[in-house]
């Protein structure tokens, strides 16, 4: 399998001596899409974190204390993609950052379309696929019983909104030179609907790119739907809702929800060994999100705020400790979100604090896999209130972790894909800021035996539906080609 994102799992950072250290990448596709590659035969195909001048120099092994997911990515596995700085800026920081996020989140007012920040998505998109078709040519000619036997045809996953074009130049570029692959895409975060998406210039490419693939896949029956509405409406594809297919181009285009999971088993071993870091009497409220606006963290500290205005008995007792990582520093939005955040912290913690204690701990920065699993482990509730996210990998990972007993509870946002599946978390919709405060304040003090029964459901659901599991998903929906039977006629 060749595994194309524009993130690789790590960034390439210099250290004093000039020598290239790997530094791990944060985000829910790296969590996931790392243990395929790495315990898989596979290659992954992504941009390194740097511009490097020398094409020759190579990428460094990974650190042998590396813990992280990808500690395992022999360099041997990666091929990584340069593209000019300037370029690589307006596509990733303009296209991806500044108009498919926001858009794609249902938030069209933080989009800005300009022509400039397409083209250069297109050039981009243009250098991975030949990046994939370069790393393509040499998994067939390492192993020529391959594609030429017709038997374990190479399989190529695109993943995520940078990468929304790659897939057809892929196919082409195959089809000229003889080689069979088949193409998958999966999509990390929600697919907006019609109206929405109509409002992107450039739609009808995009969805002419992804319908390059054999099978396009989304966290959601509800992104897959909107995703073949759009086919429908913008390109006039015949479709068939019921078993989610699309006509194009003379061939029949897969549409499979496939909710990602985690390496649950991974995340409980890290509760098991993780030394306690947390040495507090009071109840902690864990928040874990990188600094970004579709996570509702200004909603969560006023909910926060409005708890303690509402529930005084928590003072002193119950702290939040927000975990911001930092992302995407070099555009506006971000920049101005920081600063918000700043001074909400500031202000709310200026109003609260005692003494002996402050209501919000608030670190902004990244932690380490065993830190993060403490605080999932002694956390009293997970709070993962997006405004929208695709799915949100913190929520499972929460779970996973809970290991104590009794446990802690899960609240999440029902615009979350998170919020769709685990169904027994409290339900809380962010925008609703005192009802906010009033879900927080059952989820403390909700006896133990509902904490533990809606714990154990989740948990379970959780390390039957994990990463491994999601990937075997990907590769049955791919496996079988579309017949006959599998239209509604
Ligand atoms: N994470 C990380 N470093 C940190 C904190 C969190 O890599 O310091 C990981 C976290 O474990 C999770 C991912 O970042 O796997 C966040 O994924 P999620 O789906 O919640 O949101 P995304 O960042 O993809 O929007
Ligand atoms: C989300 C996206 C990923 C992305 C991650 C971190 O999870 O779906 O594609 O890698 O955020 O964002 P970044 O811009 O740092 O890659």
């Amino acid at each position: 399998m060749i595994v194309v994102s524009n993130r690789l799992p790590f960034v390439l950072k210099r250290n004093k001596d000039g020598k290239l250290i790997r530094k791990a990448s944060a985000g829910g596709l790296v969590t996931a899409v790392a243990p395929v590659v790495v315990n898989g035969n596979g290659l992954w195909v992504g941009w390194p974190g740097i511009h490097l001048e020398d094409p020759l120099e190579s990428i460094p092994e990974s650190d042998p204390n590396d813990i992280t997911p990808t500690a395992g990515l022999k360099s041997n596995k990666v091929v990584s993609v340069r593209i000019d700085p300037k370029i690589f800026d307006s596509y990733y920081n303009g296209c991806c950052n500044e108009i498919f996020w926001p858009l794609f989140h249902s938030m069209p007012d933080r989009a800005t379309f300009k022509g400039e920040h397409w083209r250069n998505y297109v050039i981009a998109n243009k250098e991975f696929a030949d990046c994939t078709i370069t790393a393509l040519k040499s998994v067939v000619k390492s192993d020529n019983t391959t594609a030429s036997a017709g038997q374990n045809i190479p399989l190529i996953w695109v993943h995520d909104y940078h990468l929304m074009l790659a897939a057809n130049w892929i196919r082409q570029s195959a089809e000229e030179e003889g080689i069979a692959c088949k193409l998958g895409f999966f999509l990390h975060i929600p697919f907006p609907p019609w109206d929405i998406f109509r409002l992107f210039p450039w739609s009808d490419e995009i969805l002419q790119g992804m319908l390059g693939c054999d099978m396009v896949g989304f966290h959601i029956t509800d992104y897959c739907l909107n995703f073949v509405d759009c086919c429908q409406r913008n390109l006039g594809c015949r479709v068939d809702r019921k078993n989610l297919l699309v006509e194009h181009g003379g061939r029949t285009v897969r549409v499979r929800p496939l909710p990602i999971g985690i390496p649950f088993d991974r995340f409980v071993e890290l509760a098991e060994k993780a030394p306690k870091v947390l040495s507090t009497t009071q109840k902690i409220i864990l928040g874990v999100d990188r600094l970004d606006y579709t996570k509702g963290l200004v909603h969560r500290l006023r909910a926060f705020e409005s708890l303690l205005e509402k529930h005084p008995e928590h003072k002193e007792n119950v702290s939040l400790l927000q975990i911001a990582v930092p992302s995407r520093t070099d555009v506006k939005e971000y920049q101005d979100l920081k600063e918000e955040m700043d001074q909400l912290v500031g202000r709310i913690n200026g109003r609260f604090t005692t003494p002996n204690w402050s209501p919000i701990r608030y670190i902004y920065g990244a932690v380490s896999q065993d830190e993060l699993a403490a605080f999932y482990r002694d956390s009293a509730i997970g709070l993962v209130t997006p405004l929208r996210d695709g799915m949100n990998l913190v929520a499972k990972e929460f779970v996973a972790c809970q290991i104590n007993t009794p446990p802690g509870v899960l609240i999440v946002s029902p615009f979350a894909g998170a919020g769709e599946t685990m169904h027994e978390a409290l339900i809380c919709n962010p925008y609703e800021i005192t009802s906010a405060a009033e879900i927080i304040h059952r989820a403390l003090t909700m006896p133990e035996d509902e904490r533990i029964l809606r714990m154990n459901y989740l948990r379970r659901r959780e390390k039957l539906n994990d990463v491994n599991y999601w990937t075997r998903s990907f590769l049955a929906a791919m496996g079988s080609l579309v017949t006959q039977d599998d239209h509604d006629d």
